[in-house]
């Protein structure tokens, strides 16, 4: 089995659910701080419930719901568009999922824990499959093999199912990547020593950022693991540029 180095300057891609754990307890606090981040992932789950069927009862995962931003997202957009649905929250981190678990959600929405990479065994067991939608949000970055990944996603998708990719990437952007790395050295460091006397997932999370896809690699493997109607769009503030809503679609 791995092990964590907790003495590490930065995490790994593989161990990323286990850095999570360390902060759990001060990650809402974090994003809390960061202008947009809830707004944002609003904006990406309005692009997947529009791709549902209102009154068909859908099934939809949130892959890697970490605290539960992104499915509160959900189920925000959901309720709005008035589109009935299951919601299942899927994370590695117990920490994370225990923090999901203080919240007060809808009977419709349940939580479980385990690896992107085990989705499919992780629906099977909830009884949850196929699904209509796929919501992942900062997840795909941390995920080691991209094109196994979405590959898993579109088979478990059933046929006119949505894929919303909500996720940094600069590379390729020298103006994104000078900002990046300014509000990570300024801000999401110190920060993150402040709120949890913790730097490794923050250190992580500015290099996993710069070593992310440009926006057309995601885009092309999303077409290459199957997609269709492959389309992004960036969010507005200063994370413009930065932070992207990808949308794919199963074949019908
Ligand atoms: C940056 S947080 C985002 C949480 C939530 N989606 C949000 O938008 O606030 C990323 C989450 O992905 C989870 N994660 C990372 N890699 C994972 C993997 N391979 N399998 C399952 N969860 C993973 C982490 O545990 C963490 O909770």
């Amino acid at each position: 089995m791995a092990t964590t180095d907790r003495t590490a300057v930065s995490a790994t891609r593989g161990e990323v659910p286990e850095a999570f754990d360390e902060v759990a307890d001060r990650y809402d606090l974090m994003v809390a701080l960061n202008p947009g981040y809830h707004a944002h992932l609003r904006h990406s789950a309005r692009a997947l419930v529009a791709g549902l069927v209102p009154g068909l009862g859908s099934r939809v995962v949130d892959l890697g719901c970490g605290s539960g931003a992104s499915t509160r997202a959900l189920v925000d957009e959901l309720n709005r568009a008035g589109v009935r649905a299951e919601v299942l929250g899927v994370d590695g981190s117990s920490g994370m999922l225990a923090q999901a678990a203080t919240k007060s959600w809808p009977s419709w929405v349940r939580f479980e824990q385990g690896r992107a990479e085990a989705l499919e065994e992780v629906c099977a067991d909830a009884g949850f499959q196929p699904l209509d939608g796929v919501f992942a949000a900062y997840l795909l970055r941390n995920v080691p093999d991209r094109d196994a990944l979405l590959r898993s996603l579109h088979d478990l998708l059933r046929p006119g199912g949505t894929l919303v990719v909500h996720e940094y990437s600069v590379a390729g952007r020298p103006v994104a990547e000078a900002v990046w790395t300014a509000v990570c050295r300024g801000v999401v460091v110190p920060l993150g020593w402040l709120t949890s006397r913790r730097t490794r997932l923050y250190h992580y999370l500015w290099r996993s950022v710069m070593d992310m896809d440009p926006v057309e690699t995601v885009m092309r493997r999303m077409v290459d693991a199957g997609f269709e109607d492959v389309r992004t769009r960036s969010v507005r503030g200063w994370q413009n540029g930065i932070v992207h809503t990808f949308h794919g679609r199963r074949p019908a």
